[in-house]
């Protein structure tokens, strides 16, 4: 269930800056971090940028000179209005920018439920900020104006870390690096590349109860943590390679893997997490069992949240979609549930739009 209308802002006119950024998700997990203040994450993760969760938003300067962000159809939390308002403070602090914004959002999927909301979130806010403070047009004018996709990605990832990993279309690699400065986010492969589907199954749409920045600090404490820092250079190699060959298979294998992995060190940690749902739990094991019997061509992923990423090759897409429908139903249990076709997509946009004033 994407909200697939063409959104406008309704407290905004004038010429406004619109940004587009796609949700992404991680075929190899960022969970837990090496240092909480400068955002630098024990791991390197590696993500497909998804095409049809994502958030638009429209930014421009304050003429009150009061910061003021608002989302459209629905109300901010107290803590997501805080985030946002906390970002624009940090993107003026490192910009140099001096002027406040209005800014107004929008969500094409239900936000705070596992499919990356904060990673669109704050990779569509760093670029409407930029593009209104910047007057840049375009992403291509951000990038002549010193805002190309690195230093872009630096600034969004101080938001939510997974947002760095939306600045890019495609398969995108973002490396730890040796020091909080060196960290970087590059492109493996582009969209072109392999048309791979997620088709996300939504069995709730509530928000969590333990956000992701909270839960990143309990991972050390898993004794599962280590050893799984231990062994995913190895993971990454193969999904690397995986994504190279277009082995499906091959990739995945290790895709599920590793979302359990991530999962067993939410739930042995202290405080423990557990996102995964009943329903979401019921559901995994139906799909494995669907693969196996049936050769139904499909593997999961699972976020910090109770909904199911079902990945699979494009040709294949109509056969598992039919699969999953099933397989949902009983796994919900007379409880609804709702499925998001969503595709590999090919990154953000930044562009001016005028906005009449309404009556
Ligand atoms: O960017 P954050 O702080 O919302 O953390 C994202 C963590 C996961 O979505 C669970 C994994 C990932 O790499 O996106």
């Amino acid at each position: 269930m994407i909200y697939d209308r063409k959104p406008l802002p309704t407290t905004l006119t004038g010429t406004l800056t619109h940004s587009v950024a796609p949700s992404n998700i991680a075929l190899i997990k960022y969970w837990g971090k090496r240092d909480a203040t400068l955002q630098w994450p024990a791991n390197d993760s590696l993500s497909m940028t998804l095409s049809q969760a994502r958030t638009e938003t429209w930014a421009t300067i304050a003429g009150d000179g009061v910061d003021r962000v608002s989302l459209l159809g629905s109300a901010f939390s107290e803590n997501q209005a805080a985030k946002a308002l906390r970002h624009l403070n940090y993107l003026r602090e490192r910009t140099g920018f001096t002027q406040r914004l209005h800014v107004e959002t929008w969500n094409s999927f239900p936000a705070s439920a596992g499919i990356a909301s904060s990673a669109s979130g704050f990779a569509a806010l760093t670029l409407a900020a930029i593009g209104a403070w910047s007057g840049a047009h375009s992403l291509e004018h951000m990038a002549t104006l010193g805002y190309g996709p690195s230093t872009l990605a630096n600034l969004a990832r101080r938001g939510s870390g997974s947002a760095c990993r939306s600045l890019h279309g495609g398969f995108v690699h973002w490396e730890a690096g040796e020091s909080p400065e060196s960290q970087s986010v590059t492109s493996l492969a582009s969209a072109s590349h392999w048309d791979l589907c997620d088709l996300i199954v939504v069995f709730s749409q509530q928000a969590k109860a333990v956000g992701s920045t909270e839960a990143h600090e309990f991972a050390k404490t898993s004794p599962l943590f280590q050893p799984r820092l231990a062994a995913l250079p190895e993971r990454l190699h193969i999904v690397r390679r995986a994504v190279q060959t277009r082995d499906f298979a091959a990739l995945g294998r290790e895709v599920e893997a590793e979302a359990l992995e991530m999962h067993s060190v939410m739930m042995t940690s202290t405080p423990s997490v557990h996102y995964m749902s009943p329903a979401s739990s019921r559901f995994l094991a139906a799909l494995r069992k669907s693969r196996h019997e049936l050769g139904t061509p499909a593997y999961f992923t699972m976020d910090a949240g109770p909904n199911v990423h079902v990945l699979c090759e494009r040709r294949c897409a109509d056969q598992v979609l039919e699969a999953i429908q099933a397989l949902a139903t009983d796994a919900a249990e007379n409880q609804n549930f709702s499925i998001i076709q969503d595709a590999i997509g090919t990154g953000p946009s930044v562009h001016k739009t005028e906005v009449p004033l309404r009556c």
